[in-house]
């Protein structure tokens, strides 16, 4: 009897993680380097300073999650790692470790979509979670919506057409200078305007226009609802006058009307998905699940709105825990398991594979 163990390797964007899984999801061994903090002093991410960091910490990460695990790189049956869609220059240190790990140790390599396995991360918490379901990814890149159809097969029903609305979060409590106040000083933008939004005196204060109201589709839009907030601050800081360093009164009912705004715009969105899912009966009522993942789907706040359309549709609502909706490298081996299970997408042959050329 042989024991199916698969490593994953995720360094998309700003994390360095990995992981050991059996082929239950057991984590055996995980390991995670964030370099948040030194994106948060240089105001966003630098590719070239992120690759620098991966490539830095990526060796002792993966070293610790297979020390963690009790194994050896020769106890593995194959290697998975994100190969899309992120930073190219931060991919690239997954990319060539990964490859050189299989290489050495002569061991299959899976290229793994990144948002897939956001996707999939659901089916590993929520073991009868079968497909199809509904899935919104949520972060600092993406938003989305899709119908896992299987490991391999997504139907995309919409996605964002500008900025996601984790990044926006971000630029829009650097604007309001929240790292400034010592709570939140370490915190990810999103994570402070939540925080921020709940202590609120007037939530409705300041009422931001739902977008893309009259479009009849699934896709989502951000970038005016940013110019729009950006356009209030400014307003405000005229009002009280304030400092350059200071962090204006009004700041928590700000985050608030925001955030109401964001999340009017992604229940819009979701009821359309579900009038088209009905109208296409293309899952069955008694199998409706909506999984949200992704930075964002950490937030408290959001879902509450989202509940009330589930409700509405028959649909239960899934978010994975808040340590498995940010990247991760459980998520990646977690869908190196998924697609070593129904074999598709493993490259076996790892001395003529072109690994740059791979794709999931
Ligand atoms: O998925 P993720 O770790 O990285 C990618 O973008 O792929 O997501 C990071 C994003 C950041 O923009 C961060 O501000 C946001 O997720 N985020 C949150 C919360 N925690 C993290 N947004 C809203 N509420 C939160 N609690
Ligand atoms: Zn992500």
């Amino acid at each position: 009897f042989k024991r199916h163990l698969i490593l994953g390797i995720e360094t998309s964007c700003d994390d360095t993680g990995c992981a050991v899984l059996d082929f239950d999801g057991t984590i055996l061994g995980e390991s995670l380097y964030s370099q948040h903090l030194f994106h948060l002093m240089n105001g966003g991410i630098i590719p070239p300073l992120a690759r620098d960091l991966h490539r830095m910490h990526i060796e002792t990460v993966v070293h610790q999650a297979v020390k963690e695990s009790g194994l050896c790189f020769n106890d593995l049956s194959a290697i998975s790692v994100t190969t899309e869609p992120g930073l190219p220059m931060s991919l690239s240190i997954g990319t060539k470790y990964g490859k050189y790990l299989c290489r050495h140790y002569k061991k299959p390599f899976i290229p793994i979509h990144h948002m897939k396995a956001h996707a999939l991360t659901a089916r590993m918490v929520k073991r009868d979670l079968e497909f199809p379901y509904l899935v919104l990814l949520v972060s600092g890149g993406h938003c989305l919506l899709a119908i896992a159809k299987s490991a391999d097969d997504f139907l995309l029903l919409g996605e964002v057409i500008d900025n996601a609305p984790g990044e926006i979060m971000d630029k829009i409590a650097r604007r309001l200078k929240l790292k400034n106040l010592r709570e939140y000083s370490v915190l990810s933008g999103g994570r402070a305007m939540e925080v921020a939004a709940s202590k609120a005196d007037n939530p409705l204060e300041f009422e931001f226009a739902t977008p893309l109201m009259h479009y009849r589709n699934c896709n989502f839009s951000f970038a005016g609802l940013h110019n729009k907030v950006t356009r209030t601050i400014i307003t405000e800081e005229k009002k009280y006058n304030v400092a350059p360093d200071q962090v204006l009164p009004s700041v928590n009912n700000i985050c608030a009307g925001f955030l109401l705004s964001i999340t009017r715009h992604l229940c819009h969105r979701i009821q359309r998905a579900m009038e088209f899912i009905d109208a296409r009966n293309l899952i069955l009522p008694q199998h409706r699940i909506l999984v949200m993942s992704g930075g964002v789907a950490c937030n408290n706040i959001i879902p509450q709105g989202i509940e009330i359309i589930c409700n509405e549709f028959g649909y239960k609502l899934v978010r994975p825990p808040p340590k498995l909706c940010t990247d991760n490298g459980v998520m990646i081996a977690w869908n190196g398991v998924e697609r070593w299970k129904a074999k598709v997408g493993v490259l076996q042959n790892f001395d003529h594979v072109d690994y740059n050329k791979c794709s999931p």
